[in-house]
């Protein structure tokens, strides 16, 4: 019986571009998903763009324009990213939909008249020149336990302590800058601490994994409060049914935006909504998120359908977070890497969905990118190991049959790929693509030892030893034709053209079965796929470098705790206004320096290798993006201004101690500053 299976992936914020740490989530449902729909199963993949909240208006209002045309010029960004690494949705929508204020409201005032709905005063920070509440995370101060300053109003990243912005000391907003004040103000509130029973059943019932079930628990024992579903105006979302100048907090509308997805779908296909949501559905619904929204999807999201009449979701699929080379994606290192950026410099995408797939196995573990390793890990498996057995047998079969496959061959090699089916099917289905993976290529291993023991380029010479070459060749493609069916979900580009070179049908699962019958004509072979090159990499990471050091972004693990004003999350990819006090400009130390020598860097395409002098007993060594401006030589003897206390960073190049000072925008650049005659090297620049 094919199963009817609705499929999530979180709906990404509307003010940011796509990353590869979101593309580990995408990836992962859109493999997930092709797989489903081979096994023949009816499924929907749906999702959308998160467009309500604070930073999308601010952002907007920063770019001089409306809320409407920022989330449609990203709708379109996120549409075009999402496409081009092969993730294909049935249908990418917007919460900021006519289904989503409709469902919105429906289920809001379901709970209200379930008794789930509390209005309480509260006072809150208010920002007296903007006119605006403040969230937390547009609060700044010095933090109340370690005293660092400029701290964010729910958390410090210096100490880690959480804690309420009416703690900090000495707040500003982070929008206008103005002290705030504390004002009064009614919210609404959905009634969580009286959920407990539902969701300690709901979140036992099998429906988390095991670690997320547990994580839950260690929620229940510091207990649930009441959950804030309002804001007021002004603030870019839904207004709430009858309470003029109040809006649905964005997480509210935002999980909706799951089943307006849907709706929206259904009116294009012809489907049936409530067959989908209705309480006793029988059909599927599973949601993938990154771990850092656990707090949403198993508590808020289960305990809001629950009271307003829906069903819950059959599972929630939580996975952890992208690292590079073992650490968090990092503008400086140039590791933090937009979608874009990567198809630009290394094209293909089905590179990132390999190596992805290879590290996911269905746990809320990290899961590291290690550049080095990509490039190895794709080079040798899919051209080394899958595409070879191609290229070395189908040529033959081209060139001496005409293009007909021979006979079967009578080792038990075919029977034995055929049995691994199952396996590699059950490890899809249980988000263990790393399993799934290793079982397809210790598959391809016995594949190529097989076209290594017969030596087919042998057979091709010597007398009287045609059938054994025809068998041989024929045996090897029906392999690669298996091999091409179990990395289908993983890689449907690819396993598209060999289904065009291999003359067939698109593959289903259900072809595990039968293979390529003999007599059956292939096309001629054409080269599948190219090597990547570590210099693709090097282009890409150097592209993404930031040459200052970015402000600090709040951890995804502190993050974790701060369930209530997550939204605050939207805005780290926002540049916010940022105000540092004096000691923070302090802090930089900034020298005058002599440069005693300056020289091209071999196979650097932006930096030059400048030695300063800056008063030190040994010099400086700095790499600077200045070769597009500078001759070195000019340069020799020059005054300038440098960053003597920035962190060392080891590049690939050498060691950069420190960072010149360069002004350059659309307009030029880079210029390098210069003091006024008679500074010395080595004077401090205040
Ligand atoms: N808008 C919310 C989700 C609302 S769902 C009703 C949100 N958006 S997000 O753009 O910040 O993240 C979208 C998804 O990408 C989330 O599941 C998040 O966990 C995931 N990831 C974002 N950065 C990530 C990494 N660095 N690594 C892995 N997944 C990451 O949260
Ligand atoms: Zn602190």
């Amino acid at each position: 019986m094919p199963r009817k299976i609705l499929v999530t992936s979180a709906l990404p914020y509307a003010n940011g571009s796509i990353h590869l740490g979101h593309l580990v989530e995408y990836i992962q449902t859109d493999i997930w998903v092709r797989f489903q729909k081979m096994q023949g199963h009816s499924v929907h993949y749906v999702c959308a763009d998160d467009t309500h909240g604070t930073p999308i208006m601010l952002r907007a209002e920063k770019e001089g324009i409306t809320p409407e045309q920022l989330i449609d010029r990203v709708h379109a960004e996120h549409s075009a990213d999402f496409a081009d690494f092969l993730v294909e949705f049935d249908n990418y929508y917007s919460t900021n939909s006519e289904e989503n204020r409709v469902l919105a409201s429906g289920i809001y005032q379901a709970l209200q008249a379930a008794g789930k709905i509390a209005s309480k005063t509260i006072e809150q920070y208010f920002d007296p020149v903007k006119n605006m509440f403040l969230p937390d995370r547009f609060i700044k101060g010095e933090c109340p336990k370690c005293h660092a300053k400029d701290q964010y109003g729910d958390s410090c990243e210096v100490c880690g302590a959480t804690y309420n912005p009416t703690e900090l000391i000495n707040p500003f907003s982070a929008v206008s800058g103005a002290v705030p004040v504390r004002k009064e103000t009614e919210h609404f509130f959905f009634k969580l601490s009286e959920c407990g029973e539902f969701l300690q059943n709901w979140t036992r019932s099998g429906s988390l994994q095991n670690e997320a079930a547990n994580k839950v628990g260690e929620w229940f024992e510091s207990g649930l409060s009441d959950w804030d579903i309002s804001r007021d105006a002004p603030y870019f979302g839904f207004e709430i049914p009858d309470a003029p100048g109040k809006y649905f907090y964005v997480w509210l509308d935002a999980p909706i935006g799951y089943m307006a997805s849907f709706k929206n779908l259904c009116g294009k296909a012809g489907l049936d909504f409530d067959e989908y949501w209705k309480q006793d559905s029988t059909t599927e619904l599973y949601h993938f998120i990154g771990k850092d929204i656990l707090y949403f999807h198993a508590l808020f999201w289960p305990a809001t359908l629950e009271y307003s009449g829906y069903r819950k979701p059959t599972q929630v699929f939580a996975h952890g977070f992208l690292t590079v080379n073992g650490e968090k994606m990092s503008k400086s290192r140039g590791t933090f890497i937009n979608a874009r950026s990567y198809l630009e410099h290394v094209k293909n995408p089905e590179y990132l969905r390999y190596y992805y797939a290879a590290k996911i196995n269905g746990t809320m573990e990290d899961i590291d990118l290690n550049l080095e390793d990509f490039v190895a890990r794709v080079n040798s498996d899919l051209v080394g190991k899958y595409v070879n057995i191609a290229s070395r047998t189908a040529g033959f079969i081209s060139k001496n049959f005409a293009g007909k496959l021979g006979e079967a061959s009578a080792s038990d090699i075919e029977k034995n790929s055929a049995a691994k089916a199952e396996t590699i099917r059950n490890s899809y289905e249980a988000r263990d693509f790393g399993r799934a993976l290793r079982e397809i290529m210790a598959l391809a291993d016995v594949a190529n030892q097989y076209i290594a023991d017969k030596k087919p380029w042998s057979l091709a010479k010597e007398e009287g030893k045609e059938e054994e070459l025809h068998i041989v060749c024929s045996t090897a493609l029906r392999l690669f034709r298996d091999l091409t069916l179990y990395l289908k979900p993983v890689l449907p580009e690819l396993a598209k053209q060999v289904e065009a070179f291999l003359n067939i049908e698109a593959l289903i699962w259900d072809d595990v079965n039968v293979n390529l019958a003999s007599g059956h004509t292939i096309n001629a072979y054409q080269h599948l796929l190219t090597r990547v090159e570590p210099k693709q990499i090097e282009a890409m990471v150097e592209a993404n470098k930031e040459s200052l050091q970015p402000i600090p972004q709040a951890h995804s693990e502190q993050r974790h705790a701060q369930h209530q004003q997550n939204e605050a999350k939207a805005e780290i990819v926002t540049e916010e206004p940022a105000y540092i006090s004096i000691d923070d400009f302090a802090k930089v130390d900034l020298r005058i320096a002599k440069i005693v020598n300056a020289e091209h860097v071999e196979g650097a395409e932006k930096l030059l290798k400048l030695t300063l002098d800056i008063g030190e007993e040994k010099p400086r060594q700095v790499f600077a993006g200045i070769k597009s401006a500078y001759d070195p030589a000019t340069l020799v003897g020059r005054l300038t201004v440098m960053v003597a206390n920035l962190a060392p960073r080891k590049m690939k190049f050498g060691l950069s101690e420190g960072m010149v000072l360069a002004a350059s925008d659309e307009r030029g650049g880079p210029f390098i500053l210069a003091p006024d005659a008679g500074a010395q090297p080595g004077m401090r620049v205040k």
